[in-house]
């Protein structure tokens, strides 16, 4: 299995330098992709949030993106939106919905002008509409980005009628949530039991893809919650520095419980189509053996103070020497080198990612 992590990722560097020159390999299979989720797949979406606390717009954030910018990219450069964008042939990754909304031209023709996708994800943001806002001021959540799809979803339809809307059913929705609830659960010492508290979860995500599919949307690639419970922050906060195996459990869970909304509402709507990602048991073989897909750390964060590096990342943390050989950028985000990775694996296959690829999920007539 981890063999054929590292053959996928030479497979893929042969493909894409092949592809260089190529016109036909530019040109994007998919009309758009729309993004929603939390910090995993946050582009800057806060920065124009008031008093949003969860941000990346400050070194040493984005010291690794072109001209070493602080995006709001919870990453020192690329995050997995911005490889997966790429390897699905598009450019760029999309750009916040919020930062369309600003520009003097107006939100109707920047957006159709970018129709190639927006995204809606926020930093500290997770699938119940309270989760994050206690710890981080303000997010959006879950069900505001769904709603803010449906708006971008009024402006297509008003502009380019029919063949706006055939677009939207060819998109890609890329969803990337449910970490920051179950940190929030165990923060505040919830004596709701495992069981209970993922079926609630549960619950409003089937609503909120329930809410897309009645939009139109019918290909969902989905990135489950990975080991929450080993991030350096909770490594810290454990007796030992082992991972917290509570949090853990739950993030287990939650795949299995994600796994069947899936198949069941793909059993309910024929033309829905889903890949869905084990971010749990991926990154699970990373920690139990770094060494194998070319980390030397993955305990802790790059950029921090402290133990494992477990502050927060700002202007005056220490900043490891290496950070291509880090699993951990900051406290709670990988790091390019490892959302490059993780990308490439969904993209391509490697046996975390069911019943298809995200590639193949792209590709469908
Ligand atoms: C639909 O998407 C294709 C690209 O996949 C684009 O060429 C076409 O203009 C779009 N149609 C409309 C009506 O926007
Ligand atoms: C959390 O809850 C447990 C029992 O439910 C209790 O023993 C413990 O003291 C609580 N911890 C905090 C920090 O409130
Ligand atoms: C890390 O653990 C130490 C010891 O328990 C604690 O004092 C410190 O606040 C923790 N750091 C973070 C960032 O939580």
């Amino acid at each position: 299995m981890a063999q054929s992590l590292i053959s996928v990722l030479s497979l893929w560097l042969v493909v894409f330098l092949g592809c260089i020159g190529l016109l036909e390999c530019s040109q994007p299979t998919l009309p758009a992709i729309y993004v929603f989720g939390d910090s995993t797949v946050d582009v800057g979406t806060n920065q124009y949030l008031p008093k949003a606390e969860a941000r990346a717009d400050h070194p040493f954030y984005g010291i690794d993106f072109p001209h070493s910018v602080a995006t709001g990219r919870f990453s020192n450069g690329l995050n997995i939106v911005d490889y997966l964008a790429k390897f699905l042939g598009f450019e760029l990754s999309p750009p916040p919905f919020l930062s369309l909304l600003d520009k003097k031209e107006g939100i109707y023709g920047k957006i159709i002008l970018l129709s190639k996708g927006v995204n809606f994800a926020s930093g500290g943001s997770g699938i119940l509409d309270e989760t994050g806002k206690r710890k981080w001021g303000n997010v959006v959540a879950l069900g505001d980005q769904v709603q803010q799809f449906a708006r971008v979803h009024d402006i297509i339809s008003k502009l380019q009628g029919e063949g706006g809307l055939a677009n939207i059913s060819k998109s890609f929705f890329l969803i990337s949530v449910g970490s920051n609830d179950i940190f929030e659960h165990f923060l505040t010492n919830q004596s709701t039991s495992a069981k209970h508290f993922i079926a609630t979860l549960m619950s409003t995500y089937e609503s909120r893809l329930r809410n897309l599919i009645d939009l139109g949307a019918k290909r969902f690639g989905i990135i489950s919650v990975p080991p929450v419970g080993c991030v350096p922050l909770v490594l810290n906060s454990t007796q030992d520095g082992s991972c917290s195996k509570p949090m853990n459990q739950y993030a287990i869970l939650f795949y299995k419980a994600l796994q069947g909304v899936l198949l069941k509402l793909s059993a309910e709507c024929q033309e829905m189509k889903y890949a869905l990602a084990d971010a749990y048991t991926m990154t699970t073989l990373i920690i139990k053996d770094p060494k194998q897909f070319g980390f030397e750390e993955a305990t802790k964060a790059c950029c921090g103070k402290g133990n494992f590096n477990a502050e927060p990342c700002t202007p005056e943390s220490d900043l490891c020497k290496d950070r291509d050989v880090y699993l951990f950028w900051d406290q709670y985000h990988p790091t390019q080198a490892a959302s490059h990775l993780a990308a490439q694996t969904l993209h391509a296959g490697g046996g975390f990612v069911a019943p298809m690829t995200f590639g193949q999920l792209a590709s469908l007539a």
